[in-house]
């Protein structure tokens, strides 16, 4: 099966950021599934460079367009490496073997009477390269909802091209194929757009010469959105090449909300009107916002240098983040420290602490080598039951463009094989001698589920597989996507290492540059409480070694206490304190969040998987704008602090009396 992907060209009148990398990212990871199924994928990005805000771009830096330009390009090419995108071809509409057929177009359209000359009068905004009418404006302003700038006066003359001619049967498409405009509630807003009326479009420019030449009235140049738009087909080489007949129609065009308008009424009509097929999908995905709520925009200055975020973070990472937290039909928020709290939770604690600690156990009870496993027990069952169900799932969120759905899945596997290896708990079958078949079924598991979630993330994070292959000593023939819900794949003897941690936890506070603020914890609103009530009571209290044992209390006063196991589902410290942990532990079936001042003397990752002892009905309170629901336990003298551990097999929730 051809599979044909692309996303927008983009303007390259500044550099990319993290909302243009949204998109081909997202991109990116559907041409890699595809890939990954066998299919024959074809993925082209590239750049919209004959565009009016280019040529004020440059003025403004006293350059010449084709030379700014060139600068910006390599930009796009360079932050398109550094996050693995995988394209096969990126097309600068500057070239030749565009102008080509945009040309050809041109003149098509104009001898069959689709485009003709006359006069356009009316409203241009540059920054969004559309024309407006005298009543679209709102209150004299771009209307588009992320723009709102001056718009200017354009009267000259222009070809215009006969969108109206075409307006039923772009309906009729639309209604015949309900997935054509993804999604839902993007083709309902095209609906009623187009049920609107559309008018006939400018798509000529006579004021500035920069673009695209009209071959047969070369005062004009080519209206930048009917060029642009022809970049999904002259770069396959429209109309005679062989890669246009194997892969046009494109099975999907990706972009951003603010664009599906074009692409579902100007492209569609220029193909009605070539007669060639229209693409089988048009995605439009939300915005990346910022924490404000603005969107992330060149022209908003709200930019955080990409270059320097991968730097910080890694490719995967980044990615990771991004086609997490964009949910279908709805917009994402971008913000350092949500970055820094995925990896921490999702890569670090859940993914990354399940191949290591696995791997370790491997490597601490069988030297590393892949053990013959046993019989299936029911929990192996249960796992391989989940994974088959979790790949029909993830192949219907691709199929519906809903990566961040996917991810969840994915992750809900994870947090599966997390269970396994506390349910089996390896470490207890190692000290019995009659169980050490079922330590090899055990751990023969663990390296298979690692396999399968090097498999699943594949598309998403493309640094991993490989990374993944290395330490159980295999390439990357092992990573097939048929494969992803079949066991028994690793041959046993295979030599497995331990390696470093994939995704070591970030300490944002190296990040943070405000001030290190005031740290209220529980334990000094307890110290303060103690001494006002000293002071009340008069006498100053001598220097103690000790603290004093507090008055007697009844056993029934003592029973109110309700105190628990809890387990620690993972632990990161609180952002701009050096005291305050914040604690996810489950506690009878349920997860609680507890703030706890025992970050001097812990690492997170020491105290992921120990079991607590957590005063489980004290009122919750707030730190740091945190709910912690509970306290945990800790011994302490001085400088030295020791948390509570619970060692035998307990499960939170046991009651501790
Ligand atoms: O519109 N969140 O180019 P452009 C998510 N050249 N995606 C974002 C985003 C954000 N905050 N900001 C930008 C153009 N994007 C035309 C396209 S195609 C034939 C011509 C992404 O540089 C999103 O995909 O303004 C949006 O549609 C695109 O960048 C706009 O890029």
């Amino acid at each position: 099966m051809k599979y044909y992907i692309t996303t927008p060209i983009f303007y390259p009148n500044s550099s990319p950021h993290i909302g243009t990398a949204y998109t081909t990212v997202a991109a990116d990871a559907l041409a890699r599934y595809h890939r990954l199924l066998g299919d024959n994928v074809y993925f082209l990005t590239g750049t919209d460079e004959n565009a009016q805000k280019i040529v004020r771009t440059a003025e403004a830096h006293h350059t010449a367009p084709e030379i700014y330009v060139d600068g910006v390009v390599e930009r796009f090419k360079k932050l398109w490496q550094a996050l693995d995108i995988s394209n096969d071809d990126f097309i600068r509409t500057t070239e030749e073997r565009h102008r080509k057929v945009v040309q050809q177009i041109f003149t098509k359209l104009y001898e069959q009477g689709d485009i003709y000359k006359s006069e356009y009068s009316g409203w241009y905004c540059t920054p969004c390269e559309t024309f407006w009418l005298e009543n679209k404006l709102l209150e004299g302003k771009c209307p588009n909802s992320d723009c709102g700038r001056d718009v200017e006066l354009l009267k000259e003359e222009s070809y215009f091209f006969r969108l109206s001619r075409y307006q039923a049967a772009l309906l009729k498409h639309i209604e015949e194929h309900p997935e054509f405009i993804q999604p839902i509630s993007r083709r309902n807003e095209m609906l009623r757009f187009i049920e609107g009326g559309l008018e006939d479009l400018c798509v000529s420019r006579t004021t500035f010469q920069w673009g695209i030449k009209v071959p047969f009235d070369p005062k004009h140049v080519v209206y930048v959105w009917l060029d642009a738009l022809i970049n999904y087909i002259s770069a396959l080489g429209y109309p005679e090449e062989e890669n246009y007949k194997r892969y046009w129609p494109a099975d999907v065009h990706i972009m951003g909300k603010d664009i599906v308008r074009f692409h579902a009424v100007i492209w569609p009509i220029i193909l009605l009107a070539l007669d060639i097929p229209l693409p089988k999908v048009i995605y439009g995905h939300g915005w990346y916002l910022t924490k404000e709520g603005g969107k992330i925009s060149k022209s908003r200055g709200n930019v955080q240098d990409s270059f320097e975020l991968i730097q910080r973070y890694g490719s995967d990472a980044i990615r990771y983040f991004l086609l997490h937290e964009m949910q279908v039909g709805s917009d994402g928020t971008y913000s350092e420290d949500n970055v820094v709290e995925r990896i921490n939770s999702d890569l670090a604690n859940d993914l990354g602490n399940f191949i290591s600690r696995s791997l370790a156990m491997v490597v601490k009870y069988r030297k590393g080598i892949v053990p013959r496993p046993g019989q299936d027990g029911v929990l192996e069952q249960e796992l391989k039951e989940l994974s088959h169900e979790i790949k029909n799932i993830v192949e219907k969120k691709f199929e519906a463009f809903d990566l961040a759905g996917a991810l969840e899945e994915i992750w809900r596997f994870v947090a599966r094989c997390n269970k396994y290896v506390d349910e089996t708990a390896p470490w207890s079958l190692a000290k019995q001698e009659d169980q050490h078949e079922r330590l090899d079924t055990v751990l023969y598991t663990f390296v298979e589920c690692i396999r399968v979630m090097a498999i699943l993330t594949a598309p998403f994070m493309p640094g991993l597989p490989p990374r993944i292959c290395a330490l159980l000593g295999k390439d990357e023939r092992l990573i097939r996507w048929q494969e992803a819900d079949q066991w028994g794949i690793l041959e046993p003897g295979t030599q497995v290492h331990k390696g470093e941690p994939l995704f070591p936890r970030i300490d944002i506070s190296q990040y943070v540059t405000t001030e290190e603020t005031k740290i209220v914890d529980q334990d000094q609103t307890q110290d303060q409480t103690q001494a006002q009530a000293q002071n009340e009571t008069s006498e100053p209290v001598p220097a103690l070694e000790f603290e004093p044992i507090k008055e007697e209390i009844s056993i029934d006063e003592f029973a109110k206490l309700d105190l628990r196991v809890a387990k620690i589902l993972s632990a990161e410290k609180v952002a701009k304190t050096d005291k305050l942990m914040k604690l996810e532990v489950e506690v009878a079936g349920a997860v609680r969040t507890v703030v706890s001042g025992i970050a001097k003397h812990y690492a997170p990752e020491d105290l992921v998987n120990q079991y607590v002892v957590l005063v489980a009905n004290l009122k919750p309170t707030k730190l740091r704008g945190i709910t912690s629901q509970g306290m945990i336990l800790a011994a302490s003298q001085g400088d030295v602090l020791e948390v509570l551990m619970v060692n035998k097999d307990l499960p939170g929730g046991a009651r501790v009396k």
